[in-house]
């Protein structure tokens, strides 16, 4: 008798310690649950701003005639239009976003009076620097907004690379581009 009471008891105790390990794991599948449920929406949000470009249509004609005024007064002095544009342009700023433009420019530029300008007025001169590369217009003004500006890719006119032409080799490269007139 007293041999089947210790095993008895013995059954007991197993049994209680399994008990207590099925809670946990319960709760951690709860909270598992609305890990990935809050969690889930960020990447998302993330994949739609990216996809931002200068090609998405970010400032309007109206602030590139402003750029262009404001570029005639503060700028024309020192730089050309070739200077924005083709080889010059895509050595500067392909692969960057346009919040590295506006840093670069709002900083250094005019080289004679850097940060001259308004924000506004930076934004607007961006605008026009687009509109010489051929980007294509929206239906909103481009704003001097550092961390909006830093969601938006600097993309190259399908026309950049062979202005000058210096290799062959680039024309391989011409028909892979995506758009096309
Ligand atoms: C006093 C002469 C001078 C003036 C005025 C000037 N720049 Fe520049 N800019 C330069 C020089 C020189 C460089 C070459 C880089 C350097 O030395 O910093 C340059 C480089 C640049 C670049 C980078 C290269 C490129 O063309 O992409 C940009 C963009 C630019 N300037 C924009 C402007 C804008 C916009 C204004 C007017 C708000 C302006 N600059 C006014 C002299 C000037």
């Amino acid at each position: 008798m007293s041999a089947d009471l210790h095993g008895y008891r013995r059954t007991i105790y197993p049994r209680k310690s399994v008990q207590f390990r099925v809670h946990p794991r319960a709760l951690f599948g709860v909270g598992y649950f609305w890990l990935v449920a809050l969690t889930m929406p960020t990447p998302r949000l993330e994949a739609q701003t990216s996809k931002q470009s200068t090609r998405s249509g970010i400032y309007t004609a109206a602030q590139a005639e402003r750029g262009r005024m404001q570029y005639a007064l503060s700028c024309r002095s020192c730089h050309t239009a070739a200077s924005h544009t083709g080889v010059t342009f895509a050595k500067w700023w392909k692969d960057r976003t346009v919040a590295d433009l506006y840093a670069f420019m709002s900083t250094q530029m005019p080289k004679n009076d850097p940060g001259s300008l308004d924000p506004e007025q930076y934004a607007d001169v961006i605008a026009y620097l687009l509109k010489m590369n051929a980007m294509p217009v929206g239906i909103a003004d481009l704003l001097a907004d550092s961390s909006a500006l830093a969601q938006i890719r600097i993309e190259l006119p399908p026309k950049a690379t062979p202005v000058t032409a210096p290799k062959t080799q680039k024309q391989t490269q011409k028909p892979t581009r995506k758009t096309r007139p």
